[in-house]
């Protein structure tokens, strides 16, 4: 798993961040293969897209979409808190159970799972009638 968090890092440096400041770095594990993703932001704001989408979407384009871990971190007083978007993203592509890692440049870290990081998501399921 440091593995993982030190991937996160590394990618955090590359986050363009000219708007909020705010680098967050990701990185998403999947048989052995890690995928990352910093933050890119837009000055049209709301175009903005975030570390862990860019990382889960960027091994969805290399031809994954069941993916076995994901580590997060950015400077923040605690391990950094994910989006809602993010936390929804994360449910179509990992198990319920996968490994969440969140974390901080302090090192203080939180490992969590998927499901219990969006209660309630909404899943394919939810349209069969
Ligand atoms: N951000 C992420 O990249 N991941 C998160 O988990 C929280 C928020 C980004 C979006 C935006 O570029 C900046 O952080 C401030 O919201």
């Amino acid at each position: 798993m440091d593995e993982l968090i030190e991937a996160a890092k590394q990618q955090r440096e590359r986050a363009y961040v000219p708007y909020s400041h705010f680098a967050v770095g990701a990185a998403v594990t999947v048989d052995g293969h890690v995928f990352t993703g910093c933050n890119i932001e837009n000055a049209s704001y709301g175009l903005s897209l975030c570390a862990e989408r860019n990382a889960m979407f960027a091994a969805v384009m290399a031809g994954y979409t069941h993916l076995d871990a994901i580590a997060v971190i950015a400077d923040t007083p605690g391990p950094v808190s994910p989006c809602g978007a993010c936390r929804q993203v994360m449910t179509e592509f990992f198990a319920p159970d996968a490994p969440v890692t969140l974390t901080n440049l302090k090192g203080d870290t939180l490992e969590t799972t998927v499901s219990a990081s969006l209660p309630g998501a909404f899943e394919k399921g939810d349209m069969n009638a």
